[in-house]
């Protein structure tokens, strides 16, 4: 898997699964464009690379606007000549239940996730479009999107939003050549490292030892280096012919997630009602209904810190 000569963007890259992925990328050969809205992370990031024998530079800029988007794209060109791949991963979050979310709290998630991926696609795109790039775009989704999760509205609007974008985006992007896909990460990061459920792993990683199986296994959680290979991958020469797909993995295992499908279609001469509906589709409607919501398994007693 080489990727000599060719040039990344990873949003987000200071800290975290970014920072993973930017130096993944960067070990298979990749020049890389670190960027972050924290300077010293950022900075800390490129001293990574360029110490490690790579090539890296850093924008320091929230990704959300247009002018952000142009200016990474421009700094890969300017800087190393190309750009071959995107991956749009900067992230916040802003929990709350609905009732207590405020118009900050939504507006602010949605403009780094959601506009943020929106925007950095359009540009990177554009650039792969007129110079006639096989561009790969990588954008990073949740479990929340996918299943809804308790106190994140904005965070599952945006991660949803994301998915229901690399779809459309599949379809556009056909015919010029460019992949772009999902990856839905799940590790221990910043972000996560508070959750009270992986307090166990956290706790395993800190004293530098593997975390136990049932994270690495069951759960699918590991450290942020084991998202970055399906990264490199879906850059890569090797990832012909995947498009549109969304992938998730962590720890040691790795998912290949559905899109929505209809699991029920019936018919009925005329059309539905609201009694028809009540009285024909209801029964079935009641057998069929769909699970939301992560589905997390029982912890062992003994990885259990609740109530510790
Ligand atoms: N950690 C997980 O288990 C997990 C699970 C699902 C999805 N994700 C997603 O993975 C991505 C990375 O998450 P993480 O866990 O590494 O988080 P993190 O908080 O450790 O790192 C995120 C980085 O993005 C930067 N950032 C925030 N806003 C930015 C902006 N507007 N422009 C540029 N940079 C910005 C932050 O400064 C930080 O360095 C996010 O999109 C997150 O939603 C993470």
């Amino acid at each position: 898997m080489d990727l000599t000569g060719k040039a990344a963007i990873v949003t987000g890259s200071g800290r975290g699964l970014g920072l993973s992925y930017a130096a993944e990328l960067a070990r298979h050969g990749a020049a890389v464009v670190i960027n972050d809205v924290d300077p010293e992370v950022a900075e800390a990031a490129v001293r990574g690379i360029v110490d490690a024998g790579g090539r890296a530079t850093a924008v320091v800029a929230p990704v959300g606007s247009a002018e952000a988007a142009d200016a990474l794209v421009a700094t890969a060109v300017r800087e190393f000549g190309r750009l071959d791949v995107l991956v749009t991963n900067a992230g916040i979050l802003r929990d709350k239940s609905l009732l207590k979310m405020t118009d900050d709290d939504f507006d602010q998630v949605i403009a780094v996730h959601l506009r943020g991926t929106f925007t950095c696609v359009r540009s990177a795109f554009g650039y792969f479009k007129e110079s006639e790039t096989p561009g790969r775009i990588v954008a990073i989704g949740s479990p929340t999107g996918q299943r809804g999760n308790f106190g994140q509205t904005n965070y599952a609007a945006a991660k949803a939003g994301i998915v229901g974008m690399v779809r459309t985006w599949a379809l556009e992007m056909a015919r010029s050549g460019v992949l772009v896909n999902a990856v839905v990460p799940v590790a221990s990061t910043a972000m996560t490292r508070t959750v009270p459920y992986f307090a166990a792993a956290i706790e395993a990683e800190d004293a530098g030892l593997a975390m136990p199986d049932f994270f690495r296994k069951d759960l699918g959680f590991g450290t942020a280096d084991d998202v970055a290979g399906l990264v490199a991958f879906l850059a890569s020469d090797d990832a012909a012919g995947i498009n549109g797909q969304v992938i998730g993995v962590g720890g040691d295992r790795i998912q290949l997630w559905s899109h929505p499908e209809p699991v029920l279609s019936v018919i009925a001469e005329g059309g539905w009602d609201a009694e028809r509906i009540a009285d024909e589709f209801a029964p079935q409607l009641r057998e069929n209904l769909q699970s939301v919501g992560e589905k997390f398994p029982t912890l062992p007693p003994e990885l259990d810190r609740s109530g510790a």
